[in-house]
């Protein structure tokens, strides 16, 4: 029998803008998947939420995209929905993008990340959820985990990782996607995913028996809806130990905070600053952006954990050079490199403020000398004055 994990996310509203889930609306998501555990639609459940988002972690039997989860995961955000509307919290159904509901939340807003395995005796598997991001901000970390023997010792040691991994590398743009190989296609994997605004990470697989390894949510929102509707906050879900890489392997990258595109406004590249869920309530500039990972044991379909991956001291120096991070590139204020090149700044509100300078440009050789409005005299004056 096999067993299904999705993670669905949405930012539904939040707390003194765009920073944290109100408890009440955990307590209603809550509420209707335990309503759906009853009722057998999922096994088990987990909500927990990092910044703005709200995070739903299922398991089941139902396999991936399946309608009675997916519905069981809308309701559980309209109904936290609800509770943001009766408590004015700030963008309350930010990401429902659509009240046209299927039976799948693809393309309707919320992210999901999905995976379907045969569980082994022990079944290992962290899940990570960032905010004030886009989902190509786990494609280095992803890389290194799967493909970097500087990494991941298993890649060189363990003879299951020592063939490599197969890699999924979408065109968010296009909506096309291909699949390659590490080792073999290091260099070419790099030269696509090394764009993370456009190529992402969604699925890794094991060479030696094709196993799903990891996957991602890479709904890019405002690719869906047109205009800039919040970041597509990401998240994910990858398997550990015996033939994938250690829980230690996979948290190992996030050691470094590298930097990630969205903070505020979308706008702004910035440091991933791993942090444990307490700590994930990103205020300064609405950021820095935020990860969190959670451990579980999957057994029969069954959550056992989480454990807070990230509340570990060894993961205080990352923080403090985000920190630090955070302090050097805030000074760069609205110019690039902090800001995000004008590509990607057209899913953002900037577009709207340049319009109305359009008219105003002419060609540069009739561009008028400035009048000067005061006489020369002026200076005479003052001079006259000394
Ligand atoms: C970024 C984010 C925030 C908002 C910012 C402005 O993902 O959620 O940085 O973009 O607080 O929000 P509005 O336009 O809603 O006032
Ligand atoms: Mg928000
Ligand atoms: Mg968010």
């Amino acid at each position: 029998e096999k067993t299904t994990i999705s993670v669905i996310k949405a930012d539904i509203g939040s707390l003194a803008g765009h920073h944290t889930v109100h408890p009440d609306c955990m307590a209603a998501a809550s509420r209707v998947l335990a309503e759906g555990k009853r009722e057998g639609v999922i096994e088990d459940f987990y909500v927990t939420h990092v910044g703005d988002d709200l995070v739903l972690i299922m398991t089941h039997r139902k396999g991936k995209d399946n309608k009675d989860v997916h519905t069981l995961a809308w309701n559980a955000f309209k109904e936290a929905t609800k509770v943001s509307k009766e408590l004015g919290l700030y963008a309350a159904g930010q990401d429902l993008l659509s009240d046209a509901f299927s039976g799948n939340v693809r393309g309707l807003g919320p992210a999901a990340a999905e995976m379907e395995i045969v569980e082994r005796p022990s079944e290992p598997i962290v899940i990570f959820a960032a905010d004030k991001t886009e989902p190509g901000a786990f494609n280095l970390p992803l890389f290194r985990i799967f493909a970097d023997p500087f990494n991941t010792a298993g890649l060189v040691i363990d003879p299951r990782l020592h063939i490599g991994f197969t890699f999924e590398v979408v065109d968010v743009f296009e909506d096309k996607g291909v699949h390659m190989n590490s080792p073999e296609e290091m260099y070419d994997i790099l030269a696509l995913i090394g764009t993370p605004s456009r190529y992402v990470i969604r699925r890794v697989f094991r060479k030696d028996d094709g196993r799903i390894a990891a996957v991602v949510a890479v709904e890019r929102l405002n690719l869906i809806a047109g205009k800039y509707v919040g970041k597509d906050d990401p998240v994910m879900i990858v398997r550990a130990q015996s033939g994938f890489p250690a829980v230690g392997e996979i948290l190992e990258p996030f050691a470094f905070p590298h930097m990630v595109a969205g903070w505020m406004r979308g706008s702004h590249f910035g440091p991933l600053m791993p942090v444990p869920v307490r700590d994930a309530r990103p205020t300064r500039f609405d950021g820095p952006p935020r990860v969190i990972a959670l451990g579980f044991q999957v057994k029969d379909a069954k959550l056992i954990g989480p454990s807070d991956l990230f509340d570990d001291p060894a993961f205080d120096k990352a923080r403090q050079v985000a920190n630090e991070v955070t302090d050097y590139i805030r000074r760069h204020g609205p110019f690039m490199p902090h800001r995000l090149d004008p590509s990607e700044m057209e899913y953002t509100t900037l577009p709207q403020v340049l319009e109305k300078l359009k008219d105003r440009f002419k060609p540069v050789k009739d561009l008028p000398e400035p009048k000067i409005k005061h006489s020369e005299m002026l200076s005479g004056t003052e001079e006259a004055h000394d």
